[in-house]
């Protein structure tokens, strides 16, 4: 059985990093992409029209991993709820819901690495979030229906997207605000190369995610934009990933 990489805590480290360091703990040089920083509050800051939400809104962060973005969406809504498949990374996000810190170890060179501590803003209403484990692509059937969700970074890790997508429909409530942002690193280790959504030709036409995602969703969302999202994963202190995931904004019809 391979191992799941976000069950490691390797993995569990680069991203506490990811969601909840400070600028200069993530990027310590004079140079390099600081527009990429903050992606995880980004995701909501710029995607999500508060003005629209209404009061008492319950929102939906699938594949939170360890919940930034979550505890972003309870600046807005009155309940949020953050699923992830991963085990650790979703008592990462729960230490952090009741204890406001966490602990983690950021990877410095081969084993040698720094403790660091992540935090929350002290604004953000922790009593607003509950985080649980589950498999987007099988989805318990009585988690509601929402006024907003986000699948940041997920589609292009799942097994079977289409699935997932397709109980977006009952999940989210009329005029709802339906956010997917992905980088479209398509790879059969995680999705099947019969379930991508796009990054290959069909009847000679190059098929690309986004296109492939507005089309299986016009039915019942409405497409409102799409917005450039960069972000950098630091590996460690040398070794960064930088990416621009594309995000996509739909209203529920
Ligand atoms: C690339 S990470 C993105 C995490 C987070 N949304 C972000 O933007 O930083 C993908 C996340 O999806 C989770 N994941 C993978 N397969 C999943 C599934 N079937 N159901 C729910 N979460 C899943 C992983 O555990 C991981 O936390």
């Amino acid at each position: 059985m391979p191992v799941n990489p976000y069950e490691t805590d390797r993995l569990l480290g680069e991203y506490l990093l990811f969601h909840y360091g400070r600028p200069e703990e993530i990027l310590p040089f004079p140079f390099g992409p600081r527009g990429a920083l903050d992606f995880a509050v980004r995701a909501v800051s710029e995607c999500v029209n508060a003005a629209r939400l209404p009061d008492h809104a319950r929102g939906l962060d699938l594949g939170c991993a360890v919940g930034r973005s979550t505890f972003e969406l309870a600046r807005h809504c009155a309940d949020v709820v953050g699923i992830d498949f991963s085990a650790s990374f979703v008592r990462a996000a729960e230490t952090l819901r009741a204890t406001g810190r966490l602990a983690y170890r950021r990877t410095e060179e081969g084993e040698l690495a720094v403790p660091l501590v992540a935090t929350l803003p002290v604004e953000i209403d922790r009593g607003r979030v509950a985080f649980e484990t589950g498999d987007a692509c099988d989805l318990r059937t009585d988690l509601g229906t929402f006024d907003v969700a986000l699948l940041i970074n997920l589609v292009d890790r799942l097994p079977e997207p289409r699935r997932c997508l397709s109980r977006l429909p009952g999940l989210l409530k009329p005029g709802s605000q339906l956010v997917i942002a992905s980088p479209y690193t398509w790879l059969e280790e995680y999705t099947p190369r019969a379930n991508w959504l796009g990054g290959f030709q069909q009847h000679g036409h190059d098929v690309r995610g986004i296109d492939a995602l507005r089309a299986f969703l016009e039915p019942d969302f409405e497409f409102v934009r799409a917005v450039e999202l960069p972000f950098l994963l630091r590996e460690h202190a040398r070794k960064y990933q930088w990416s621009v995931s594309l995000a996509g904004v739909w209203n529920r019809r």
